[in-house]
């Protein structure tokens, strides 16, 4: 022992007996620096409590995959496991804790991490629906939310956020992100991460984010979960990549990897993702984990013979932690022993995950975050069911309002409610809905209700179900919808139809809900859908049948408030799509960033891009919304009109409200490089700026632009600007008219 003390530099003042634990050797002065304090208890540790350090499993509570461990407590007891997932609230965490930091040998804490996607207890919308607020003040607020009640359920990490591009609406997993275009996802990754961490990782209300899933996870073939992934480096660094900078360049200190191959190798044994720009171009020093068994599952995309080879694999690649896989459990320390894999690998991952447990403060109390008092306090108290309201109601769009049938007239006599998502209290939270009960949410029928003046009625009428096949209800819901002056309809898909291993080949309405609400609008009353559902869907269907259409993704525990909000006029609805809406599934894969093509649209021309059977175009495009009132544009200014690349470029355009109420309105910037080495995407967004204006009001709206934002990966790979011609487009969506001129002169 002395000789340890010695090692370490330490004065150790305490009696170590056969199992002295950290936290007393800290009671002497523990070295200030991080790097020190770090190596000072790796120094201590043996190759089994290393190994032990790069281990994660899941608790026997909510587990999503196969599991490898069923005893994690005896794992938790020998030092085997440095973290676990699935186990939380403030009780459960400190019993854990106390069995890693009191009886084991060396007492090193455990870090708790949980999917904490939107929302711990109060649950927020689902992460696509955020995105569609375009509002990175209330998306934050939202990831600080959800920082606070997890942090005071003993949690530290959550495996959020999920910043992969998503394209393919097939996808389940679209509904977990931001959608489909690199800069507004940048802007959300950061926000995200910034809300989750905060500016102190040491507070006990901030909690430590992870990157996930690296990379290229949402461009799965065919848009079939864990489906192979081929594309492009230059794509992969201008579409796929950027959000993951932008999650590292805002502090996130975890990363996860993705199951899907990339360049023919899966994710987490791939030393040109997790070594070559992760570590060495972005300079991430934090750890690396990977997803699920995803090591283990390398033997089955065929890259190595067994488990062994497949841990000795993803070490090299810059794998650091073995979430449920038990790979690096069961074979590394054999490996390491016989000289397969170096101890320095080994040590390199341990120091990153020390790292990190000492940034949370863990080393000083291991019970910091386990706090029943605060758990009690914070959770789903009025105030964060609020932020929740508020940020519920800036996620909605409104896609079509035909005869201003929205805003709801409080003169309204009768309301019918219809549909088998009206009163669908179980959907309202989505898929990934942390410690979320759906017993807590308001359904749209309760809104309705509860904001519907007197003597207004409600009648309710479910229909149909969500994807069976019975019409048998029918013929009440068209008897209510006949009585009533307004039938609002809500219809959607089930919570469990997008998430994780939730792909679907038809992205129209499941079930029967299409001829339900075909019956309905037979009667000619103004028809409200309101749509639940966690992908972009073919509304082809829909939109013909119905005055207004309300997207509402799944808001989370206010959501009928948050709705009824919108559907009376409380809140002037100013959301956007972040994602395309196509017309069929056919369409797909369809977004606003495609390339001009060598034959593009012609009408008269056979021989151009197009289909016999559909339009080109969307049903409803990247960064379109409406309003109850009315925006116009004007007066597009760029200044100066030819730059060099140590100028900035100032924007601006005068935004108009020329309608009768108060609203906000995303105002969007999109740039189109003319000619390029390589060729260049028809549009990309550079900028937004959400501004509220009063009826009548007009004000100028100002953007910068500089030479980085029109970089690209050129014809030899290199990032940089080419000169040459741009054209601006500003406006209200991805369509946008109002064009100038910009020139680069270099
Ligand atoms: C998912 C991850 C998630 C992990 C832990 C995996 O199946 O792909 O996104 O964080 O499970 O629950």
């Amino acid at each position: 022992m002395i000789k340890l003390a010695k090692l370490l530099g330490l004065g150790l003042t305490v009696l170590l007996s056969h199992a002295f634990r950290l936290h007393d050797v800290f009671l002497s002065p523990p070295p200030k620096n991080l790097e020190a304090r770090v190596d000072s208890v790796l120094t201590l540790m043996t190759l089994e409590e290393k190994i032990g350090q790069l281990t994660l499993f899941t608790s026997d509570w909510e587990v999503t995959g196969p599991t490898m461990r069923e005893n994690y407590k005896e794992d938790i007891l020998a030092g085997k496991v440095g973290a676990i997932f699935n186990a939380h609230t403030a009780a459960y965490t400190r019993e854990l804790q106390r069995m890693a930091v009191e009886e084991t040998r060396l007492g090193i804490p455990l870090l708790f991490g949980y999917d904490v996607i939107h929302g711990y207890k109060t649950i927020f919308p689902v992460p696509l629906g955020e995105a569609a607020s375009w509002d990175l003040g209330a998306i934050q607020q939202s990831a600080r939310v959800a920082a606070a009640e997890a942090s005071a359920a003993g949690l530290h990490w959550t495996f959020a956020p999920m910043v992969d591009i998503a394209r393919d609406p097939r996808w389940g997993r679209v509904m977990e992100g931001a959608g489909e275009d690199p800069y507004l996802g940048s802007a959300i990754a950061r926000a995200r991460v910034e809300g989750f961490q905060g500016t102190d990782l040491t507070a006990t209300n901030t909690i430590l984010a992870c990157a996930k899933h690296f990379a290229a996870y949402g461009a799965a073939q065919a848009g079939r979960d864990y489906h192979t992934v081929d594309m492009s480096e230059r794509v992969l660094r201008e579409v796929y990549l950027p959000p993951f900078h932008a999650a590292l360049q805002a502090g996130a200190r975890t990363f996860m990897t993705s199951f899907n191959e990339l360049f023919g190798v899966p994710a987490s044994g791939s030393s040109f993702l997790l070594r070559q720009v992760l570590r060495d171009e972005w300079g991430f020093e934090g750890f690396v984990v990977t997803d699920y068994t995803s090591i283990n599952e390398m033997v089955d995309h065929g890259v190595v013979a067994n488990e062994a080879e497949a841990g000795e694999l993803a070490i090299r690649a810059g794998v650091d932690m073995d979430m449920q896989g038990a790979v690096f459990y069961q074979y590394l320390l054999d490996q390491v022993r016989n000289g397969q894999v170096s101890v320095t690998l080994v040590d390199d991952a341990v120091r990153r995950i020390l790292r990190v447990k000492f940034e949370l403060g863990l080393f000083e109390d291991p019970y910091r975050y386990s706090d029943e008092e605060r758990q009690k306090a914070t959770l789903l108290s009025p105030a964060n069911r609020a932020a929740s309201r508020e940020v519920a109601r800036k996620s909605i769009v409104l896609l079509k309002n035909e005869g201003e049938v929205l805003p709801l007239s409080t003169t309204l006599r009768r309301v019918a409610v219809i549909g088998p998502l009206a009163d669908g209290r179980q959907e309202l939270i989505g898929a990934w809905s942390g410690a979320g009960d759906y017993r807590d949410c308001v359904t749209l029928l309760e809104g309705i209700q509860a904001r519907l003046p007197k003597p207004g009625t409600v009648n309710y009428v479910p229909g149909c179900s969500i994807g069976g096949a019975d019409r048998g209800g029918f013929a009440a819901a068209v008897k209510a919808a006949r009585q009533a002056d307004v039938v609002v309809v809500g219809l959607g898909e089930a919570a469990q139809m997008s998430g994780e291993a939730a792909s679907r080949s038809d992205i129209r309405l499941p079930g029967v809900q299409e001829e339900l609400l075909q019956a309905l609008a037979a009667t000619g009353k103004p028809i409200v859908v309101v749509l639940m559902n966690g992908r972009p869907l073919d509304l082809s269907a829909v939109a013909p049948n119905a005055s207004s259409i309300l997207e509402t993704w799944y808001l989370g525990t206010e959501a009928g408030n948050a709705i009824a909000d919108v559907l009376f006029g409380d809140y002037n609805p100013a959301g956007k799509l972040p994602i395309t809406f196509p017309r069929n599934v056919g369409q797909v894969p369809i977004y606003y960033g495609m390339k001009n093509t060598g034959r593009p649209f012609e009408a008269q021309d056979k021989y151009t891009s197009k289909y016999l059977d559909v339009a080109n175009e969307p049903l409803f495009p990247f960064g379109y919304g409406l309003s109850y009132t009315t925006f116009a544009y004007s007066n597009l200014q760029v200044q100066p009109a030819v730059f060099t690349p140590d100028e900035p470029v100032s924007i601006k355009v005068r935004v108009q409200n020329t309608g009768k109420r108060a609203g906000e309105e995303v105002v969007q910037l999109y740039v189109r490089d003319r000619v390029g080495s390589v060729t260049r995407p028809v549009r990309e967004l550079k900028g937004f700026q959400k501004v509220m204006l009063q009826p009548g009001e007009s004000r100028e709206v100002a953007f910068t632009l500089t030479e980085a934002d029109v970089q690209f990966y050129t014809r030899s790979m290199r990032l940089e600007a080419e000169p040459g011609d741009f054209d601006i487009y500003v406006g209200g969506d991805s369509q946008a008219t109002l064009q100038a001129l910009l020139t680069l002169r270099k």
